[in-house]
């Protein structure tokens, strides 16, 4: 039994959408320090699971624990408290509020969840200079590159010194190097933020750069290269 005090173990879930099973007694175990890419076609539940396991999407049955949180077992309020103290999610588009800095971007989930706003401001900064996008700090967010906005996007995540990283199809709108430069700078964080990492890919070459490579198929997760090797030869 891997240990449940840190990191994310997702046992036994199961979810259902109009009588379609999309989790099938699905079990994920991921380590703080460690990170895990998940692929799978369109469709196949990637997302609902990144929910589930953030504590959005209540599963069926199962359980979710994250960082010792058995946050399946929580009141929606609490789950909310837990979600915003223990996980940091980056999706898509890198979607920032345009009416915002993206220095207060970074800032707003941590004021929003009581922290001193100095303090707050002076560790955004931090995040964005160690990032490598200090200079845009206190730009238009409607005006930044992708790859800015993903970068930012990344900072905001990390606000809450967060120890699970869920990030959906992170790079999915970012040409090639941006992706590359992204995608690198994700994969140093389990080591530099001691947290988990899980990341939704549909790009081999970001899969690749995770420590283990899943694939979604039929509502679980498979070793993504399994009975593939004759492929992986070549
Ligand atoms: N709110 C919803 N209402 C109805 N169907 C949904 C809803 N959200 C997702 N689905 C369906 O659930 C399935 C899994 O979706 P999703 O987890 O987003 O897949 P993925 O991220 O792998 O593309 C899809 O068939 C999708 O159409
Ligand atoms: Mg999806």
């Amino acid at each position: 039994m891997p240990p449940t005090s840190t990191g994310v173990h997702a046992r036994d879930l199961h979810y259902e959408i109009a009588n379609r099973v999309i989790l099938d007694s699905l079990t994920l175990h991921v380590a703080s320090g460690e990170s895990v890419a998940i692929t799978g076609p369109s469709g196949c539940g990637k997302s609902t699971l990144l929910s589930c396991l953030a504590g959005l999407t209540p599963p069926i049955r199962g359980t979710v624990t994250v960082d010792g949180y058995e946050v399946t077992a929580l009141s929606p309020g609490r789950r909310a408290a837990v979600r915003l103290k223990t996980i940091g999610m980056v999706y898509q588009f890198g979607e920032l509020l345009p009416e915002l800095s993206p220095l207060e971007n970074v800032a707003l989930p941590a004021l929003m969840a009581g922290a001193p706003a100095a303090e707050t401001y002076a560790w955004a900064q931090v995040l964005l200079n160690d990032l490598g996008v200090a200079s845009v700090a206190g730009t238009d967010s409607g005006s930044l590159s992708g790859g800015e906005r993903q970068r930012v996007a990344v900072a905001r995540a990390l606000i809450g010194k967060p120890r699970v990283i869920l990030a959906d199809e992170p790079t999915g709108a970012l040409d090639g190097e941006t992706s590359d430069t992204v995608a690198d700078l994700l994969f140093t964080l389990p080591a530099t933020h001691d947290c988990a990492l899980i990341v939704v890919t549909h790009n081999p070459d970001v899969a690749s750069r995770a420590d283990r490579e899943l694939a979604m198929r039929d509502g679980r997760l498979h070793p993504a290269h399994e009975g593939n090797s004759a492929v992986r030869q070549r």
